[in-house]
């Protein structure tokens, strides 16, 4: 796909489709009514017949529109002029892509992010578009035997702006949304394909290959590398796979040679089936989205490699398989953790603390700015927050603060869950320093307050993305959060 900025005029505009914004009430925006001035009112008679009325995030298309030079019109409700804001016009903008796939248009012209919107300048408002669009154009048939439809694919946007000036601005958040958009559709990539196909070994590969692409430095652990380093946590929950685990660590540097860098920690379950302590057959394919957090985290790289953002980060994905078997961990079991705290193992289930634990552990090496870990971690936080934010939890205020704002400018939001040492007395055991559980009230919480132990030594957040790592139902898939709440949380490092 191929973004451009324009400011000329949209009503003389030679295009494949130009799209305008009606608001209800049949209030016209400054594209839409230059269009109306150059049709002979054509579209203000189409309103008038009531056939589109302006309601948010519906479509009407309009073909040959007399005295336009563009192929097509796509009018698109915008909703009540007054309440136009963030969410509106993020709506508006889905709509205008799902309106503009079913149309044979190669190219469109977006009078959108001409709009004017509250608090929000052009920058914010093309990198939205251009997230929306190829969020609408992400396909994944790479495991079907013929991709889905014939449609011609739309190639080409130019975003319309209102005023010459904002031409540089819009520019340079295409580039920026775009290498957004690449972190995006890697983490979804990663994230679709099976759990036959996405192995620890093949996430491993992956990452070598983006650090040669794009000039990180990629090392991979291996199984008696691991053992060295006495990750008897990690190498627990791998030993009732078949599959080798890799401990993947990827090195960006782009800011000077001494500055400590920013660790991301990506849990990589590549298939979770709850071990000895197995999960119910319903849904269990969704388990392949279990390394989501560790596909975000190779995302995040790569879009910061794109926008060769000067600073130093260190993503490490632990990547295994949590499988039942003859040499599976079974409840009960006691392992030592890379930081010689003992765990019990009182359920397989919880797994991806397991392997985090010491991959933070590991961490600790770089003697990093801050840590932030990415996981699919735990069902309690589906109940506590939906799916609509990420439960973010830290032993640092300020860094929470950061990661809220980040993910509000990405509108990838998450929210501060609660980390307070009452909830630390939910993990006890009779038989090792603590367990891997405690109890079902508040699990997401416990399950933080497990990886709090390992995070001592720097400041840390923890980002539980089981609610939005992906979607299920009709439109089963994954997301690719949090790659621009992590992307916006190292810009603003950068700057
Ligand atoms: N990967 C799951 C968490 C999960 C479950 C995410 C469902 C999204 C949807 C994790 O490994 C897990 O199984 N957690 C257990 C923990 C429990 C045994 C304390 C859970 O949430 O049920
Ligand atoms: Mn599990
Ligand atoms: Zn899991």
């Amino acid at each position: 796909m191929e973004f451009s900025i324009n400011s000329g005029a949209p009503e003389k505009r030679r295009s494949g489709c130009v799209v305008v914004g009606i608001h209800e009430g049949r209030k016209l925006t400054a594209a839409a009514l230059a269009i109306d001035g150059s049709s002979r009112h054509y579209l203000g008679d189409v309103l008038r017949r009531g056939d589109h009325e302006g309601k948010l995030g519906t479509t009407l298309l309009l073909h040959n529109v007399p005295g336009i030079p563009a192929d097509r019109v796509l009018l698109v409700g915008l909703g009540r002029e007054r309440e136009f804001g963030e969410a509106a016009y993020r709506t508006a903008l889905a709509a205008a892509m799902r309106a503009l796939k079913a149309t044979g248009a190669a190219e469109a012209t977006l009078c959108l992010t001409d709009l004017p919107l509250k608090r929000r300048d052009i920058s914010w408002k093309v990198e939205h578009a251009v997230l929306a669009i190829r969020e609408g154009a992400y396909r994944f048939d790479k495991m079907k035997s013929k991709a889905s439809d014939g449609k011609r694919a739309l190639r080409k946007v130019v975003l319309h702006v209102a005023k010459r000036g904002d031409v540089a601005a819009g520019e340079s958040a295409i580039r920026r949304a775009e290498a957004i958009a690449e972190g995006i559709a890697l983490a979804k990539d990663l994230g679709n394909l099976p759990g036959n196909v996405c192995t620890p070994t093949y996430l491993a590969e992956q990452a070598q290959e983006l650090a040669k692409r794009h000039g990180l430095k990629a090392q991979i652990l291996e199984q008696k590398d691991l053992e060295k380093l006495g990750m008897g946590c990690f190498l627990a929950v791998a030993q009732g796979s078949r599959q080798p685990p890799k401990l993947i660590v990827l090195e960006y540097q782009g800011g000077a040679r001494n500055a400590p860098p920013i660790a991301l920690v990506g849990k990589g379950i590549t298939f979770d089936t709850g071990g000895i302590s197995i999960k119910p057959a319903p849904e269990m394919d969704e388990m392949k989205f279990d390394m989501c957090g560790g596909a975000s985290v190779l995302g995040t790289m790569k879009a910061i490699a794109l926008m060769k953002l000067p600073l130093n980060v260190v993503g490490v994905v632990p990547a295994t398989e949590n499988m039942p078997g003859g040499n599976a961990i079974k409840p009960g079991d006691i392992v030592t953790t890379m930081s010689g705290q003992t765990v019990e193992i009182l359920n397989t289930d919880a797994e991806g603390r397991l392997i985090l634990c010491d991959a933070l552990t590991y961490v600790e090496k770089y003697k990093p700015a801050a840590v932030v870990d990415i996981a699919t971690l735990t069902g309690a936080m589906v109940i506590a927050l939906g799916h609509v934010a990420t439960g973010c939890f830290a032993n640092s205020d300020p860094l929470a603060a950061e990661l809220l704002n980040a993910g509000e400018e990405a509108w990838d939001r998450a929210w501060h869950m609660p980390l307070w040492d009452d909830y630390q007395d939910a993990l006890k055991s009779n038989f090792a320093d603590f367990p891997n559980i405690g109890s079902r009230a508040g699990g997401s919480i416990t399950a933080a307050c497990f990886l709090s132990r390992f995070t001592k030594a720097y400041p840390w957040a923890h980002l539980d993305i089981a609610g939005t790592g992906w979607k299920s139902g009709a439109e089963k898939g994954a997301t690719g959060r949090p790659v621009g709440l992590l992307t916006h949380f190292l810009l603003k490092r950068a700057a």
